[in-house]
């Protein structure tokens, strides 16, 4: 097998710092893997005008096998015009229309509520990556007058829809509970009760495909219930499917499940193609520069991402050598040890390569 090529966007702020981390890991654990970096970002956008550079995306989609990602988001760049044109240009601009993050509790000390073990909280998030009110269609009419107008529409589509659906549903079948049980259920969210138009697409096409799979149940729960019940009660959580936005806030209320932003892990995927991997929070510019930024969260990351391409052996030991460092509270502030960035790092670098 040839070394599956991977191109680095470290981006802004912490992405700087929690990337290089998983990088060292993914090179300790012995993964056949060539990364090659990319200064796309805040500094250089700030330098020379350039978001990205003309071909990027097709040189992307060309040249690598994924992408792995920091994140975006500088105060000096007040519009965040670099953020959107490259994090929303990969999503949208390379198709990646399946937004996958897994919510899973490592250990029960990181969940903020009582009672709850590891294997109560074991679901996954599949957010529609490429429509909906992100394409920041709609407009503004008499701007700056109390006769203001703003309209941000959403963008429903039939194939976008199906495509998600239908990613759902495949996801269920092939991946199973960390525990090795079968996945039963998929639950659309949506807010069809208000949002009439868009949510009867979402409903009927998710009747429709969910036929074609009579082993598993399929659900429904209008999204704000959702976030009540995750809370009262993760386990009753498999696969949830829904739209840009919904998804986007679910997976932030998730992540308080995890331990925080800084432990959860996402890939925006098109099956066949070249996707990307990052970890869910942002650039945190107040704590940037200060080695106190969780690496786990790319870490995790870099073991999904590695598991995408077909290294599970290395994945399963990334992810174990996480949960050891959980256990040994061998982890930065946020989660209740006394170690900075590079340190959390370098345990995990040193536990990879005895596991
Ligand atoms: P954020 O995720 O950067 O930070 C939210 C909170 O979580 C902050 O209190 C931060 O200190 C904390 N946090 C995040 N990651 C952490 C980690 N690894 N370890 C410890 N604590 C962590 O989101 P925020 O503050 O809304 O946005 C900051 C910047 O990041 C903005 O410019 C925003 O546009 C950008 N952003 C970029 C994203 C991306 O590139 N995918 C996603 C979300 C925000
Ligand atoms: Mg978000």
């Amino acid at each position: 097998m040839s070394a599956k090529r991977i191109a680095v966007l470290p981006g802004d702020g912490i992405g700087r710092e929690v990337i290089p981390q998983a990088l060292r890991v993914m090179e300790a654990v012995g993964a056949l893997v060539q990364f090659t970096e990319f200064d796309w970002g805040a500094d250089r956008y700030l330098a020379d005008g350039v978001t990205v550079p003309p071909d990027g995306f097709a040189m992307l989609d060309r040249e690598f096998d994924a992408i792995f990602v920091g994140a975006f988001g500088d105060p000096r760049v007040v519009t965040n015009v670099h953020a959107k044109e490259i994090l929303l240009g990969m999503r949208f601009k390379m198709d990646l229309y399946a937004n996958v993050r897994p919510v899973r509790l490592l250990d029960s000390s990181l969940c903020p509520m009582k009672g709850i073990e590891p294997k109560d909280i074991d679901f996954v998030v599949l957010r529609e990556n490429t429509e909906g009110v992100y394409t920041d269609a709609g407009g503004v009419f008499k701007q700056g007058t109390e006769d203001e107008i703003a309209i941000q529409e959403d963008i429903n589509t039939y194939k976008g829809v199906a495509r998600i659906i239908r990613y759902a549903f495949e996801y269920a079948e092939r991946n199973p509970r960390l525990d090795g049980g079968p996945r039963k259920s998929v639950l659309l969210s949506d807010k069809s009760n208000a949002m009439t138009h868009a949510g009867g697409l979402w409903q009927r096409v998710f009747q429709e495909i969910s036929r074609g799979y009579p082993q598993i149940a399929p659900k429904h729960m209008y999204v704000d219930a959702l976030c009540m019940q995750i809370v009262r009660d993760p386990r009753q959580f498999d696969v949830i499917v829904t739209n840009n936005m919904f998804g986007d806030i679910i997976t932030d209320l998730a992540a308080g499940l995890q331990g925080g932003l800084g432990m959860a892990a996402s890939g925006n995927i098109h099956p066949g193609r070249t996707s990307m991997f990052e970890p869910v929070h942002g650039s945190a510019p107040p704590i940037a520069g200060k080695n106190v930024a969780n690496p786990f969260g790319a870490i995790l990351t870099a073991a999904m991402m590695l598991r995408h391409l077909g290294l599970s052996v290395e994945a399963g030991r990334i992810e174990a050598a996480v949960l050891e460092a959980v256990r040994q509270k061998k982890t930065t502030q946020d989660i209740g040890g006394p170690l900075g960035t590079r340190e959390a790092g370098e345990w995990v670098v040193a536990r990879v390569q005895r596991i």
